[in-house]
């Protein structure tokens, strides 16, 4: 009996240690709500697109393959067989889209490249795509938009994924000779850049849940080419810097955040779910950035040692994509020992998210231990109902607001995303634009959700 009451007490020691260690941070709005907002004047204020998302005509990468193939069970993998086509046909209409982010009072935009437009086969670089490229420049600065410019969001042109892609660290190298060849185009007028978008999106979407091409599933893997984007963001980092213009421009890594807090706060196994989670997703990349060091060990899942220490500072900021915390609840299932589950009083997005601003504020908490200047670039709510986007807006921005005041470097905020889009697996059921997109017209129209954001920035002037 007394081994017993000892094995309790030792329990619930744990669970009392964890729950004061990870504290699932929750403000009162009722007192959070009419506390004005004070941003050092220049802090700046954005929005966010990535090329395959918006552009249209992506027929040269992965997603295009993707899209185009079924499972093997006969089932399409974007929601209801969706393609993402011609998109918002960004490509053509990039004019009258900086005429949005003149309306929205916005003075930076986060665009990326299409790599598989630019270099269309190994080492062949196509002019047209070059110029056109150049052209967006060109004109979100005579517009007086400051361009983020993105070397690598998610996809792939299709030759790199036939040599492997991000599963050789060999194949590093074509990426990198990619991004020299840009930068050397484009450095003179664009000093912002952003190496790779959510390494451990890509690899965990693409690898464990295997719901992002190339649809695997397999841990060790999944970590694996974490990894090895990690190591290209480390050496895209310092070649470019050795560059003409390279010791002027801002070159960093974007990080989706995400915390895993448990499902049911007594219960260890929970914790532990929500503890390995929190390891390869965003330990991992935090730790590889801080201390150059990749130290995981999980058991017939991952086995990963692994130490670079040119990766120790290398970064000019820290790019934080944050949209929402998941509660995590333990299964006896081999390969997904978790589900999600969402507290009953919270309100749901679109997505599988909650609207969780405390969120954020613990997110830039986190990251600030990598001792760079942190910037917002992605954060946005899909709601089609525009039922909650105004709310979303106020309170995520209170958040950002609320990290400065407590004396952390963030410099600034980007919307995800200027206006509906293809949203990789989901298809265009997700409407994260603030602008509202009628794909049959291509017709934009700013909804009554995003005004709040509009409100923010004249109030921040
Ligand atoms: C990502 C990407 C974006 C998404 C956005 C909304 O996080 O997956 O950077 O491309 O569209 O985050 O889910």
């Amino acid at each position: 009996m007394i081994y017993f009451i000892y094995l309790v007490m030792f329990y619930f020691s744990i669970i009392v240690f964890l729950r004061i260690s990870y504290p699932e941070l929750r403000w009162n709005w009722n007192l959070e709500k009419d506390k004005k907002l004070n941003f050092p004047k220049n802090f700046f204020w954005g929005t966010a697109t990535a090329s395959h998302q918006v552009e249209g005509n992506c027929k040269n990468n992965n997603w295009y393959n993707w899209e185009n193939n079924f499972n093997s069970d006969g089932k399409p993998r974007i929601k209801d067989n969706q393609k993402a086509g011609l998109a918002c046909d960004h490509w053509n209409r990039f004019k009258d889209d900086v005429s949005l982010l003149k309306e929205l009072g916005v003075s930076h935009y986060r665009l990326s490249l299409e790599w598989s437009k630019i270099e269309t086969e190994k080492n062949k670089f196509n002019e047209d795509a070059l110029n056109h490229y150049s052209e967006v420049i060109d004109f979100l600065l005579e517009n007086n938009i400051v361009p983020y410019v993105t070397l690598h969001h998610f996809t792939n042109p299709i030759w790199f994924d036939e040599l492997g892609s991000f599963e050789k660290e060999k194949n590093i190298d074509f990426f990198i000779n990619f991004c020299k060849l840009v930068f050397n185009r484009y450095s003179d007028k664009v000093s912002n850049w952003c190496t790779i978008n959510e390494p451990e999106v890509y690899s965990v979407m693409g690898y464990f849940s295997g719901i992002f091409p190339p649809g695997k599933k397999d841990a060790q893997l999944s970590a694996e080419v974490q990894k090895n984007l990690l190591i290209a963001h480390t050496r895209v980092y310092h070649k470019l810097k050795s560059l003409p213009n390279g010791k002027k421009c801002k070159i960093g890594i974007v990080k989706n955040v995400m915390q895993f807090d448990p499902s049911r706060r007594w219960h260890l196994l929970d914790w532990l779910a929500c503890r390995i989670t929190d390891t390869v997703y965003n330990k991992m990349s935090l730790s590889y950035l801080k201390y150059g060091k990749i130290k995981i060990n999980i058991p017939f899942f991952i086995n990963i040692d692994y130490t670079n220490k040119d990766a120790v500072g290398a970064t000019d900021f820290f790019g934080l994509n944050y949209y929402s915390h998941v509660h995590l609840k333990f299964q006896f299932d081999k390969h997904e020992f978790f589900t999600n589950t969402y507290p009953k009083n919270d309100i749901m997005t679109d997505m599988p998210y909650t609207i969780y601003p405390e969120g954020l504020y613990r997110a830039i908490r986190r990251v600030k231990s990598i001792n760079k200047p942190i910037i917002i670039t992605e954060n946005g709510i899909a709601d089609s109902k525009d039922d909650r986007r105004g709310l979303f807006i106020k309170r995520y921005i209170y958040a950002v607001n609320k990290a400065i005041e407590d004396d952390i470097d963030v410099r600034g905020y980007f919307y995800w995303s200027l206006m509906d889009n293809f949203e990789w697996a989901e298809g265009y059921d997700m409407k994260f634009g603030l602008y509202e997109v009628d794909f049959k017209t291509q017709e934009r129209k700013l909804r009554e959700g995003s005004k709040e954001f509009i409100k923010i920035i004249n109030e921040s002037k």
